[in-house]
This record gives C-alpha cells, structure tokens and sequence, in this order.
C-alpha cells in the first residue's frame, strides 16, 4: 500500500489505472468505513486501485464545532486501510487541499438546509465542495459512500447527476450489529444501559417501515407515534420524519421510494439512523 501525500504524486501514481474506486473518509477509520473499503476493494476486484483519502474537511465544520479536536490518527489508519487491502491512501494536508481561500463553493440548494442541515448550517456545501475537488484529483470511476449518513449520500449522488461527473456512485449499505443498532464511532460514548437502550431507535424506524408497508398512508400520525414512544423511554428527538428518497422533502400519497429518518438524542449522546422503505 502507498500513502501519498500531493496531488502531483496522486496523479503520476493513478495514471497507470484502469478502474479506480475511491473511499474518501475524514480518517478516524471505524467498522463502518472498514466495510466501505470492503465494499470497494469487491467492486474493483483483483485488477482495480482502491483509493482511500483521508483529509479532515475544515469547511464542513460549522463554527461551534471543533475542528481542532477532531481526532488525527493517520498511522492507525493506515494499518487499517492496508488490512483492508486498500492499494493507495491519499492523505494531503491543509495547504494541498486549499491553497488558497477556497472561494468558489458547491451549493446544494433547500436539501442543505433541513435535517441535518437545520442544525449543521453550511456542512453540507462544505461535504460537496470538497468531494468535487477530490474527485478531480482522485478521477475515480467509482465512487464509495455509506447509507449511514443518508442526506450526504443524497447530496452527493445528486450533485453528480446534475453536474454530469463521470463517476458511477455505489451507495453501500449501513452496518448494523446483531440487536439493529446502527454501527457508528458515536456507539462508543453510551453507557452500558444506554447502549442496551440504543437498538429502540432502529425499533423505531422499522416500526414505521413495517406499518407504511401495510398501506398506512398517515404519514403525520406515523411520525408523531414513534417521537412520543421514544421520548416515553428517555429519549430526546430532533427529527422521525417520512421524506422522499430523492430529495428528502415530505412525500405525496403517491411517492413510492420513500426514506424513514430520525436524529435523536441519548443521554449525552446524538444518534442518527434511517431506513429505505419501498411502497
Ligand atoms: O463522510 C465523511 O467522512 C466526510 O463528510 C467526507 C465525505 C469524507 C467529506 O469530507
């Protein structure tokens, strides 16, 4: 495995490729990138680049959060890309990345704004801006992102069609444990009850899920059972709402691809989970 730490370098060492699948992560590798890379390392099979980069995005941090603490653990990572038999991590530092002021931006229109956006302003112009520019560095064919933060995958996988990249995204499945909880660095803040607790927000989605397939069309009444369920066990909820796959905006009767997501918080820690419902 190489790590490669310019752009120069990326470009002279990726020329030789045929098929490239990228993981771009913020380091910090957990289960759940381990699977992404999983996931890539099968779709570019024994002959395909696997490509992970590793940068932590300043412009998607809003300003009460802190970018200086996020955790920087480069070696670690890369033991765990080169046990994932990843061929290349990419892992340029701030002046690489920008330069410069990073004037010109990528605007996602309203989808930046709800869910996760309502309490993150400008994260996600901040994700898209710094994909487009990895991706004109990486130039992958391939593109691997993880269901688990389903707005970034819409946000993403929108902004590709509409700005016609040549790169085909693979939107991987989210990687639950044995009881549903959804696998997530932030697992690791609950306590032992909280954690037993945890799999009810899963339980929550699923709910929702199982009644949409049985024709229930209350879309409202759906939504509000499952926040007083969860606020009934101690829980404190942003968001359990029933949007539409492609844009994340309330459905109609008559949508059919629809998402169930939800935010919410345990003790002192926030969670976050969805599930695709086809009706
Ligand atoms: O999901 C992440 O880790 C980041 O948002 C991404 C896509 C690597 C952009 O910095």
């Amino acid at each position: 495995m190489e790590i490669i730490h310019t752009i120069s370098e990326l470009r002279s060492r990726l020329k030789v490729e045929s098929l490239i699948v990228f993981v771009p992560t913020m380091g910090s590798l957990h289960a759940g990138h381990i699977d992404l890379m999983r996931v890539a390392r099968e779709r570019a099979g024994v002959g395909g680049c696997v490509i992970v980069s590793i940068f932590v995005n300043r412009l998607q941090f809003g300003p009460k959060e802190d970018f200086g603490k996020y955790p920087r653990t480069l070696s670690d990572d890369c033991d765990k890309c080169r046990a994932a038999r990843v061929d290349v991590v990419f892992a340029p530092d701030e002046s690489e990345m920008y330069p410069e002021p990073q004037t010109y931006l990528v605007e996602p229109s309203e989808i930046q704004h709800i869910l996760e956006g309502a309490v993150r302003s400008g994260h996600y112009r901040g994700v898209a801006t710094v994909v487009l520019k990895l991706f004109n560095m990486v130039q992958p064919q391939v593109a691997v992102f993880g269901k688990k933060d389903y707005q970034q995958c819409r946000v993403l996988d929108n902004m590709a069609r509409q700005l016609n990249l040549p790169v085909e995204m693979l939107l991987a499945e989210t990687v639950r444990a044995d009881d549903g909880l959804a696998l997530s660095s932030r697992n690791g803040y609950l306590s032992p009850n909280e954690r037993t607790e945890a799999p009810q927000l899963s339980a929550a989605l699923s709910a929702i899920k199982s009644a949409l397939r049985k024709g229930e069309r209350n879309f409202v009444a759906l939504e509000s059972h499952a926040q007083r369920t969860l606020m009934a066990r101690g829980w404190l909820p942003d968001y359990i709402v029933i949007r539409r796959q492609s844009d994340l905006l309330p459905p109609s009767i008559s949508d059919r691809a629809l998402v169930v997501l939800a935010a919410a918080r345990l003790g002192a820690t926030r969670l976050i989970d969805n599930l695709e419902v086809s009706i």
